[in-house]
C-alpha cells in the first residue's frame, strides 16, 4: 500500500505514521525528518534548506523532489508518505513518478485538527534529538525533559516557535489545504478526527487501513 498523510503542521501526522507504519509494514518517508537530518548533518540540501524550515516557508519543490524520488525509485513497495505532497505540484509530480514505478496511491489519510488545538501542541511540543520521540511538556510537570526511551535531554524544535508556527499555518491554508480536493476528487480521501488520544486515532486508521486492506 501507499499511502499520504495529510493535515496541518501539529495535527499529529509523524505520531500516527511512527504507530502504523510498524503494524503495516511500511516504509515511513517524512520530508520534514529528511531535511533536519540533512540541516544536522549540513549537507548541502540541509543548507539549502534551512532558512526556509527556520521561517516557516515551504522549502523549494526542486529541493523536496530530488529527496523525494530517491526513496521512492526502486525502493520498499509499501509507503507512508509525511509531510508530502505539501502542494498541488508536489501532488502532479508525485503522480507520475509512482506511474512510472508501475505504482499507485491507494488512500490519503486526512487529520482533522482544529486552529487552536494544533497551536497548543506545536508550542508545548519537545522531541528527543537522538530517537525522534515526540512528547508534550505538559506530560513532565515534576520530572527532568529526557526521553523516556533513550534518556537524551529533550529540545523544542527549531520552527515550533510563534513566528513561524503561524507562517505554517498560512502556508499550510493557502498551499496544501487544497490537497483535500484534488484527492477527494480522485476518490481516495478519507477524513479522521485527530482530536482524540493518540491511541484512538490509531485504532480507527487501523480500522480504516484493514479495510482498505479487504477491498485489495
Ligand atoms: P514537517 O516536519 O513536515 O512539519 P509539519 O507539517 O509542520 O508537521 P509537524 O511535524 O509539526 O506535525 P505533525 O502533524 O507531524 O505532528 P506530531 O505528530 O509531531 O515540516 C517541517 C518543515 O520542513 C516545513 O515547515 C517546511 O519548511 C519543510 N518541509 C517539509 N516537507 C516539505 C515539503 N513536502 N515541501 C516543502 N517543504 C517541506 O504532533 C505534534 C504534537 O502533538 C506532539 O507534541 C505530539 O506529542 C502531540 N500529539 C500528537 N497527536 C496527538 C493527539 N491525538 N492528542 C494530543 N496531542 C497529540
Amino acid at each position: 500500500m501507499i499511502i499520504v498523510l495529510l493535515g496541518p503542521p501539529g495535527a499529529g501526522k509523524g505520531t500516527q505514521a511512527k504507530k502504523i507504519e510498524g503494524e503495516f509494514g511500511l516504509t515511513h518517508v517524512a520530508t520534514g525528518d529528511l531535511l533536519r537530518e540533512a540541516v544536522r548533518r549540513e549537507t548541502s540540501l540541509g543548507k539549502q534548506a534551512q532558512d526556509f524550515m527556520l521561517r516557516g516557508r515551504l522549502v523549494p519543490d526542486r529541493i523536496i523532489l530530488d529527496l523525494i524520488k530517491n526513496k521512492i525509485r526502486g525502493g520498499a513497495s509499501g509507503f507512508l508518505l509525511d509531510g508530502f505532497p505539501r502542494n498541488i505540484i508536489q501532488a502532479e509530480e508525485l503522480d507520475e513518478l509512482l506511474e512510472a514505478e508501475n505504482k499507485k496511491l491507494d488512500l490519503v489519510i486526512n487529520l482533522e485538527v482544529n486552529h487552536n488545538e494544533v497551536i497548543d501542541r506545536l508550542n508545548g511540543r519537545v522531541i528527543c534529538p537522538e530517537c525522534g520521540k515526540t512528547y508534550n511538556v505538559d506530560h513532565f510537570v515534576d520530572e527532568p525533559l529526557v526521553c523516556k526511551d533513550c534518556g537524551s535531554r529533550l529540545s523544542q524544535r527549531s520552527d515550533d516557535n510563534p513566528d513561524a508556527i503561524e507562517e505554517r499555518l498560512k502556508v499550510y491554508l493557502r498551499h496544501t489545504l487544497p490537497l483535500i480536493d484534488y484527492y477527494k476528487e480522485k476518490g481516495i480521501l478519507l477524513s479522521v478526527s485527530g482530536e482524540r488520544s493518540p491511541q484512538e486515532v490509531f485504532h480507527r486508521i487501523v480500522d480504516l487501513l484493514q479495510r482498505v486492506e479487504d477491498v485489495h
